[in-house]
């Protein structure tokens, strides 16, 4: 019985699938080489955009056409798309509308559900021989998914979840709506799973959040009580956590990268343990999303432009070559081209490192498909993201040729060819000649090129 795991968008996507092929090996699954080889086929999907949704709905008719000929082939999907857990064997009330209207999909899941894999595959495919099944899989499991133990994959870098959900609401985001309402993990549980990964050689760990500056702080975290209040100025508790976790490098922990914080709940313990703490690096994602308050008020995001430049300088101030990359939509309903202006203006302002830039894409059940107009035409969205684009380009290689004939730590993630790439501790992508003894090793390397969306160099040791 051979598995295949196809994973969408984010960060978070990926660490849920290795909780999903944790349940899959559990049960007596090994991964399969590709999809010719696979029994069970999990797309973890994304939909945060209706691009990431049509992607998932292409690879499927291929898998249509697959299930013609191999008769046993599973299909499942999990992830952002999926509302209900069900299967094709499910009550048509109770089923999901992508187990009823997608031919090749036999079940889906909720990934909260993803502990329930082997009574679904029992129901929808009894020819699987499953070993053991449930009894080995941590009761606690069930109610928490997070509970599972994953299977990383990679030795030396891992995402840890640290809450889940949302309870931001930004109008256009459909987040809320698929991820439920925002939890956070308790912190002995992550220090857990930390200090396992760190015994087992892991070097570098990327906590994952929605808004993990809120970490502790959700609704349901006050009223679950499983977080005490906080002191009136006293550190939040994202920087606590930071500070417990900085604790392991005596272990062999050398980085921790976390993302997204929210530009309302930065605080300057925050930014203050970025600098001080050695396992943190000088990098910073902060999604600002748009330039004009006009914007912002309407994509629910409660801060104006003054206060994000504000949290910039802050950042600055105590670390002045700390990288900074964003979020920015364009075309967001109701922007006009005075509003979209401002976003190019800001970027030419705060030069960020990098930013990660959409077209708005209208998402069902959100405020803005409500309430808003998508007015924006698609062909002057695709002019407002060209036009950004330009400057996000221009701001990046200005930016990297600061590390000009600068020494950067890289950490190995992979080589091909002759060619090893990792990442710097600003998070700049670094390429250099040498060997695959290197995967996994942090290695100082001289730059000699700066490139737009990376650096190139030589290793000095
Ligand atoms: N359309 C375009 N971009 C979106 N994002 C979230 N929702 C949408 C949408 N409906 C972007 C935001 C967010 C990133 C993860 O995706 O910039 O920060
Ligand atoms: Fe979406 Fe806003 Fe929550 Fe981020 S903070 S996940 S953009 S609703």
């Amino acid at each position: 019985m051979k598995y295949l795991i196809k994973t969408y968008g984010c960060q978070f996507n990926y660490s849920d699938s290795e909780r999903i092929a944790a349940v899959l090996e559990g049960i007596g699954f090994a991964p399969a080489k590709g999809d010719e080889d696979a029994n069970l086929v999990v797309f973890n999907t994304c939909s945060i955009k209706q691009k990431a949704e049509d992607k998932v709905f292409g690879r499927l008719v291929k898998f249509e056409q697959m299930k013609r000929k191999k008769k046993n082939l599973i299909v499942a999907l999990t992830g952002c798309m999926v509302r209900k857990t069900s299967t094709k064997k499910s009550p048509a009330l109770e089923q999901d509308k992508l187990v009823k209207n997608l031919v090749p999909v036999d079940f889906v899941f909720r990934i909260e559900d993803c502990a329930n894999l082997p009574e679904l595959i029992k129901e929808i495919a009894p020819q699987f021989k499953l070993r053991g099944a449930l009894d080995e899989i941590d009761s606690g499991s069930l109610k928490n998914y997070f509970k599972i133990i994953p299977k990383y994959n990679s030795r030396f870098q891992a995402f840890v979840p640290i809450a889940s959900g949302c309870d931001k609401f930004c109008a256009y985001c459909i987040v809320p709506y698929t991820r439920g309402r925002e939890r956070s993990r308790p912190m002995k549980e992550i220090l857990t799973e930390c200090k396992k990964l760190v015994e087992d050689g892991c070097k570098e760990i990327t906590l994952l959040g929605q808004n993990v500056d809120s970490y502790g702080l959700s609704f349901l975290d006050r009223k679950e009580k499983r977080f005490k209040a906080l002191k009136p100025g006293g550190k939040i508790y994202f920087t606590k956590l930071l500070e417990a976790v900085d604790k392991l490098k005596t272990r062999g922990l050398c980085r921790v990268r976390w993302t997204s914080p929210h530009p309302r709940d930065m605080t300057d313990d925050l930014i203050s343990a970025v600098k001080t703490l050695k396992t943190q690096m000088p990098y910073i994602h902060l999604p600002v999303q748009a330039g004009s308050d006009n914007t912002l008020r309407r994509m629910n995001r409660p801060y104006t432009v003054e206060h994000y430049v504000g949290l910039i300088k802050k950042i600055r101030k105590v670390m002045p070559d700390c990288s900074i990359s964003t979020d920015i939509i364009v075309g967001f309903c109701g922007e006009t081209k005075k509003d979209f202006n401002k976003s190019c203006a800001l970027y030419k302002k705060i030069k960020w490192d990098m930013a990660y830039m959409s077209k708005y894409s209208m998402r069902k059940y959100t405020a803005a498909h409500k309430i808003m107009k998508d007015d924006v035409p698609e062909k002057e969205k695709e002019r407002r993201w060209r036009a950004l684009n330009e400057i996000i380009k221009a701001c990046s290689l200005g930016r990297n040729r600061f590390f000009l004939g600068k020494t950067v730590n890289v950490l190995v993630e992979r080589c091909k060819n002759g060619i090893c790439e990792g990442m710097s501790e600003h998070s700049k992508r670094t390429q250099f000649a040498g060997s695959p003894k290197l995967i996994g090793e942090i290695v100082p390397v001289k730059v000699k090129k700066a490139l737009e969306w990376n650096l190139v160099g030589k290793i000095t040791k």
